[in-house]
């Protein structure tokens, strides 16, 4: 495990063999160095996923804007060709995903169900409540005195009380939710996969039952009442469908870019000088780690025509995957783009996703991510890693990238 400022050399020398999907970063915040070759063969290149399948790769962010907006690209996971990145995903392929797992019209109906609950003026309206849960969590932090883990006791937390308040599920589930989210996203064994599922259905399928006769005020209350396109009351199965991939959404993923853009910084001291020193605003600072980190690497689609695109032909039914690591490090796209620097514009990024599956939660991981690290890095000036920098153990590449652990002093 080796962690830099500048990227690993790469390592295989041929562009043209297609080499494995997914693979582990050497470094946390750089992309896999085995995918060099991808970047030279791009935009389109092929890749091996873990049963042996080839299927496509795009590293290129025009081609990505190109084929993330094409109807063309489908997103059910139940069409044959779908791509499984791990045997993990293949197992509960089939299972229901609203949004991320259905093509418009149906997309697109449900997405318009959500949007209001996440627009830039109901999160903005969270802020002050982001700011009491981030403040509260930091003077307990300097109460017990360091050193301190901060992935369970600040990364994790922040999303998931956040997330909690907004939906209406009790915070003081927190430890069930949390770890079946992680076994349903990590394992570590196929059939864990499939229990984490089938617990956390259960878990809020109980929760809606709940809410149907004391209602609360979050958005799955709200959700209860409302109708779906068809004018009718969305089902048991519809309402808990939206209940897991906002939950589980909501928090693993801001809690990766907390733990992860906190170490970046902390390896990075000249432009955590330059951030603190007010050179750059936290807003600019966090879309540039948003692109640097690119947590969600690997999005998925399965083509349902011929598309004759960037010299090649993807064929009706073969599998496409999107690496946003590299799609977010294309040089045409963004200069020098191995640096982390806050004086570019890197508000083109994809690691939101892009076209109709643009994350739904942009605005509030933002929210959430600006407060949290400015007022981590405000609260404690002498923040620092308490353990050498390359023995702290983060991710494996099958999974959204962040840290396993973050211990560290002030
Ligand atoms: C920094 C944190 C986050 C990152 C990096 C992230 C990343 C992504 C990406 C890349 C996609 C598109 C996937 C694809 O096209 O296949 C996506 C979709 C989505 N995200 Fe996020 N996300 C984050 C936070 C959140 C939060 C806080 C929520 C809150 C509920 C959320 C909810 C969703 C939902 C519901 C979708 C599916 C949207 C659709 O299909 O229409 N995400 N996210």
């Amino acid at each position: 495990m080796t962690q830099s400022t500048t990227e690993p050399a790469r390592q295989d020398p041929d562009p043209h063999t297609p080499i494995p999907f997914p693979q582990d970063r050497a470094c946390p915040y750089h992309p896999p160095t085995a995918y060099a070759p991808l970047r030279e063969a791009g935009p389109l290149g092929r890749v091996t996923l873990y049963d042996g399948r080839e299927v496509w790769v795009v590293t290129g962010h025009t081609l990505a804007r190109e084929l993330l907006t094409d109807p063309r690209l489908s997103s059910v996971r139940e069409h044959p060709g779908f791509p499984s990145p791990t045997e993990r995903f293949a197992k509960v392929r089939t299972r229901r995903v609203a949004l991320l797992g259905v093509d418009d019209p149906e997309h697109n109906a449900q997405r318009r169900m959500l949007i209001p609950s996440f627009s830039l003026k109901r999160i903005s309206a969270l802020r002050p409540q982001i700011q009491r849960t981030v403040d509260g969590l930091l003077d307990a932090m300097e109460r017990q005195g360091p050193p301190a883990e901060l992935v369970g006791t600040f990364a994790l937390p922040v999303p998931s009380m956040v997330i909690c308040a907004l939906l209406g599920v009790p915070y003081t589930d927190h430890d069930f939710f949390e770890s079946a989210s992680r076994r349903l996203l990590r394992g570590p064994a196929v059939a864990d996969v499939e229990r984490a599922r089938d617990e956390l259905e259960g878990y809020l399928g109980d929760l809606i039952d709940r809410k149907r006769h004391t209602p609360g005020d979050g958005l799955l209350d709200e959700l209860i009442h409302r109708e779906g396109a068809d004018g009718q009351p969305l089902s048991r199965d519809e309402l808990i469908a939206f209940a897991v991939i906002l939950l589980v959404a909501g928090h693993e993923t801001t809690a990766n870019m907390i733990s992860l853009g906190t170490f970046t910084l902390l390896r990075h001291p000249e432009q955590l000088a330059a951030l603190r020193a007010g050179d750059t605003t936290t807003a600019v600072a966090v879309e540039e780690l948003l692109r640097f980190l690119s947590i969600a690497d690997g999005l998925l689609r399965v083509a349902t025509e011929d598309i004759e695109v960037a010299g090649q032909r993807i064929r009706d039914g073969e599998g496409v995957v999107f690496s946003t690591s590299l799609v977010n490090r294309d040089g045409e796209a963004f200069a020098a783009p191995a640096r982390l620097d806050w004086d570019r514009s890197a508000r083109h990024h994809l690691a939101f996703g892009f076209g109709i599956h643009q994350c739904l939660g942009q605005n509030l991981a933002r929210a959430e991510l600006e407060i949290a690290l400015s007022t981590l890095f405000a609260r404690l000036p002498g923040l620092r890693l308490a353990a050498p920098a390359d023995e702290i153990p983060f991710k494996p590449g099958d999974t959204i990238q962040g840290m396993l652990e973050l211990p560290v002093g002030w």
